[in-house]
């Protein structure tokens, strides 16, 4: 009897409060959402790794000794200790996807397939296998679909492994213990950091666990909320490049310290604020609506902040005067400059108004979807294949 066959998903995340000033030690507040990236992994016959990104119609494929050729340390790979991919590696792994003629409109892709390829070899060795991939995240918007990607990938690797005690004759979605989370987040931040350089490590740490967390200075708390949320994402589509925002926001804190230095402050006090209220409990309507009403305040606020930080951008700025014709409050989530807006959907909102909401904004050539926020994290599927 051996594991064959799994699926996996994790959610993407969104920034409540706190982005760009965590950057200079205040604290941030980031929720998973219900839009998730999907990994099956099939064990199959033949000498071929293959690896098939659907939602954008490309498939990849090696002959397993060529990988082992390239990456040739894992006759005997060691899944239960997460392996940083050294910088030559990662070259010599290049030249891997080098081969497969990436369009040049998807060359992005390269460093995630990079990751991929170091992912599975160092846990699973020189397997022979089909990987699947499909999204509901978009790519590039800041709803951390590189970290969810990771995190599917490295959780269905280690379900097919001897690190994860899984009852895999069980049906249905399965959620790891906490020390089998623990180690698949270690091993998406090493996928993480061949896509991003130098992640804080929030995205792949909200995707593995879900619900929301905390975060200062590289340090996590992980949030109790029993409410759940619902939030308005509209995607701007203009595209934003992270690290030359937060560049921008560092060489204005250069030009004047002691004002930013409030701003940052001031953020800080509101991601503690908005902790806070989130993990207070709402037994009934009055309730819910008073944690929404502070919910909502607290973003309007934030947003202020990132403006004077001079992230907001005026695909963002149309967002927010087309949600307060509706009375409706939003913020900027991520790095800003366009990318993605939430705007918070209180319980008690009519449908028609959200309709009437996202009638104007599509008409503005935005995209939405309402995503609930702070649920489940990672979760593993065995199919029928799954035992011979
Ligand atoms: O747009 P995203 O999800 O990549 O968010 C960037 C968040 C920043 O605070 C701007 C940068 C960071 O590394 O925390």
């Amino acid at each position: 009897m051996g594991r064959m066959a799994v699926t996996t998903r994790a959610p993407g995340k969104i920034i409540l409060a706190g982005e760009h000033a965590v950057v200079h030690g205040s604290t941030a507040v980031a929720a998973s959402i219900n839009l998730c990236t999907s990994v099956s992994i099939l064990f199959s016959p033949g000498d071929m790794l293959k690896l098939e990104l659907k939602d954008m119609e490309l498939e990849f494929s090696w002959p397993i000794g060529k990988i082992k050729e390239v990456i040739p340390d894992f006759d005997t790979p060691s899944p239960s200790t997460p392996l940083p991919c050294s910088s030559e590696t990662l070259k010599s792994i290049a030249s891997l996807y080098e081969e497969q003629n990436i369009p040049e409109a998807k060359i992005t892709l390269a460093s995630g397939v990079s990751a991929f390829l170091w992912l599975y070899t160092a846990t699973q060795g020189y397997k022979p296998a089909t990987v699947t991939v499909t999204s509901e995240l978009p790519l590039g918007a800041g709803l951390g679909s590189s970290a969810a990607f990771c995190v599917a990938l490295s959780g269905a690797l280690l379900a097919l492994s001897e690190c994860c005690e899984l009852d895999y004759s069980q049906q249905g979605w399965l959620t790891l213990r906490n020390s089998e989370l623990d180690l698949v987040n270690k091993w998406a931040f090493e996928g993480e950091k061949i896509i991003h350089g130098r992640p804080s490590g929030i995205d792949n740490t909200v995707s593995t666990y879900g619900n929301m967390i905390q975060f200062k200075s590289g340090e996590i708390t992980r949030l109790k909320s029993n409410t759940p949320l619902k939030m308005l994402i509209t995607n701007t589509k203009v595209g934003r490049n992270t690290k030359a925002l937060v560049a921008g926001v560092s060489e204005r804190t250069l030009r004047y310290p002691e004002a930013m230095t409030c701003v940052f402050k001031a953020v800080d006090s509101i991601s503690k604020e908005l902790s806070n209220i989130i993990q207070t409990s709402a037994s009934n309507d009055i309730a819910v609506t008073e944690k929404e009403d502070k919910v909502e305040e607290l973003m309007e606020m934030n947003q202020g902040l990132l403006q004077c930080m001079g992230v907001s951008h005026a695909s963002i700025e149309t967002v927010l005067r087309t949600t307060l014709k509706y009375k409706l409050r939003s913020k900027l989530t991520g790095a800003g400059g366009g990318g993605c807006v939430l705007t918070l959907l209180p319980t008690l909102l009519s449908s028609i108004v959200v309709d009437k909401v996202v009638a104007e904004l599509e008409s503005c050539g935005f995209q939405c979807f309402t995503a609930g926020i702070g649920g489940n994290g990672l979760e593993v599927c065995f199919s029928d294949n799954a035992q011979i």
